[in-house]
């Protein structure tokens, strides 16, 4: 069987108890899973996350879902690769949300992979489409068409599917990923073609029964 990539993306929500008690929901059963989980949780939930994943030895990286363009210096409010480096193995970059929201656009982004790859944090770039611009050397890159994102509507799998193979035929990159609406009933459609490694999930996420469904069927 394949071992597929499951990434949590809880974007701006959770508190540090609905952390805690996410964890404890699908510690035990997570355990026994084969596949390879990855959570990139808001900032401030890292160290406590941290705590409880190192405390109970559970099967789960860290990753975050921002980091500074910029090295440590006077950015007021920014949280940079040094001090990321700490908590994370992965970093989420190039996500829609912060391409309309935030206005990152390609510098920016590029600076980003720069700073997460000086702190050997491996970047998750998010496209939006098979031209979308890739910084160099970035190896995982998760697909993700905006009007599939928090819509419910998945793209197909066969279209995902060919996607990620013109993204493979790009030097560097070795993991496609897709992204948007990915639930329990169609995560093992996008996991069972060929050039998709796994899924990124943000909605589906939230619940720990619901993700752990997505684990198992993925
Ligand atoms: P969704 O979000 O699973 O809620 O569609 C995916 C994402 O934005 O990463």
């Amino acid at each position: 069987m394949k071992q597929s990539i499951i990434v949590a993306n809880w974007k701006s929500h959770m508190t540090e108890s609905d952390a805690s008690e996410w964890l404890k929901g699908i510690s035990e059963t997570l355990i026994k899973d084969l596949q390879k989980v990855i959570l990139c949780a808001p900032f401030l939930l890292l160290s406590s996350l941290q705590e409880q994943i190192v405390g109970e030895k559970l099967p789960i990286d860290l990753g975050a879902q921002n980091i500074s363009p910029f090295d440590e210096g006077p950015y007021t409010g920014e949280i940079n690769g040094k001090q990321l480096a700490e908590y994370v193995k992965y970093v989420i970059i190039g996500h829609s949300e912060r391409r309309n929201h935030f206005h990152e656009d390609d510098t920016m982004m590029r600076e980003k992979v720069t700073m997460a790859q000086k702190y050997q944090i491996m970047p998750i770039f998010c496209v939006q489409t098979a031209d979308t611009f890739i910084p160099k050397d970035v190896e995982i890159v998760a697909f993700e068409p905006i009007a599939a994102i928090g819509s419910g509507k998945a793209d197909s799998p066969e279209n995902a599917n060919e996607i990620a193979k013109k993204l493979k035929e790009q030097t560097n990159i070795k993991k496609v990923l897709y992204g948007g609406s990915v639930t329990s009933e169609n995560v093992k459609s996008f996991t069972s073609m060929d050039h998709i490694d796994g899924v990124l999930v943000g909605g589906a996420s939230l619940s720990p029964q619901d993700f752990l469904q997505i684990i198992h069927n993925a």
